[in-house]
């Protein structure tokens, strides 16, 4: 372990800190932290999601592959892990991973209710933990406001079991942004993930601004459009101002577009694949992009 002393010194010797706009809080890895406004705890930028992903047989060659990604992740000083008991097995994945690497402990865990009723909200949780392979969790969303008015007070059950420490709720289309609206402006809750990217911004308009005044942090799926967005950009160049900003691919810029949105906390994209991982570990590091550069891409994916 680093002290923060000697990180910034490393920082300022590689010119991160002169190219920053201010002075950001960063991890031993130097990757930027965000803090979660209902406890000041410091999290990494770049975190990973399961679905499709980690959707896979244990012990096939794509589950080894995805041992070599959850080790690239965590020694790349990523923590945060969203997963879904809906996601066709990859909890169960990703508690043997966590598991088998020894890094339950390095691992902020997220996970979804996504159930109809009491009862099967219950049944469901213990399958959860049996699945992940632990007795309590960090963040406990509901899946897609499913139920959400008999499932949150459950969750916030749970946060009182310390079961969980955190608590909130996931969509993941502009067209569900009004009803998270409402939720946060009227319930108490530590995280809201929703969708935002460069093709789909509208979150920046009203609900991240929102997030941000109600203290509620925010987690980012769909960065890349579910992959969809690197098929938009095949053969493309990269935006001549890219290499200022630090950026070498076009994952590390769409990454960079989501956490450069104040208001974000971290962007959770999926990946199969250790040199995607490594890649898009390196979008959490370097200069944020400019309101200009931001907009730029807007409208280059409208
Ligand atoms: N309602 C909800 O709560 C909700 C909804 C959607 C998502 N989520 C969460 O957010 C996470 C992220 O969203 P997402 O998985 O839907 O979409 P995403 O992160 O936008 O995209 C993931 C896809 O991009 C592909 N990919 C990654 N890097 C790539 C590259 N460099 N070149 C080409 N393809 C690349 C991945 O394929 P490979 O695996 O082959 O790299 C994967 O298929 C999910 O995994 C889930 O945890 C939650």
């Amino acid at each position: 372990m680093y002290a923060r002393r000697d990180v910034l010194l490393a920082s300022a010797a590689l010119g991160l800190l002169a190219a920053s706009p201010m002075l950001r809080a960063e991890s031993a890895t130097g990757m930027l932290t965000r803090k979660v406004p209902s406890t000041g705890e410091a999290l990494p930028v770049i975190g990973a999601g399961t679905s499709g992903s980690f959707e896979v047989s244990a012990g096939s060659a794509q589950y080894q592959q995805l041992k070599e990604v959850l080790k690239a992740f965590f020694q790349g000083g990523g923590k945060i892990i969203d997963t879904s008991p809906n996601y066709g097995g990859a909890d169960a994945i990703l508690g043997q991973l966590l598991e088998e690497g020894g890094w339950h402990r390095q691992c902020f865990l997220a996970t979804k209710i996504a159930a109809d009723s009491p009862e099967a909200a219950r049944q469901q949780w213990a399958e959860t933990l049996r699945s992940l392979r632990t007795d309590k969790v960090d963040l406990l969303q509901i899946h897609n406001l499913r139920d959400w008015k008999t499932q949150l007070p459950y969750a916030r059950e749970l946060k009182q079991q310390g079961k969980t420490r955190y608590i909130g709720i996931t969509h993941y289309l502009a067209s569900g942004h009004e009803a998270v609206a409402e939720i946060v402006r009227s319930e108490p809750l530590d995280f809201v993930q929703i969708n935002y990217s460069v093709n789909a911004p509208e979150a920046a308009r009203e609900l991240l601004p929102l997030c941000r005044d109600k203290g509620v942090a925010v987690l980012i799926n769909r960065a890349f459009d579910d992959g969809r967005l690197f098929a938009k950009v095949k053969d493309q160049a990269l935006p001549g101002w890219a290499a200022e900003a630090g950026i070498t691919s076009w994952a590390q810029l769409f990454l960079k577009f989501a956490i450069s949105h104040p208001a974000v906390t971290a962007v959770i994209p999926a990946t199969g694949r250790p040199d995607r991982q490594l890649d898009q570990l390196k979008a959490g590091v370097g200069p944020l992009l400019s309101e200009a550069q931001q907009q730029a891409l807007v409208k280059q994916f409208a």
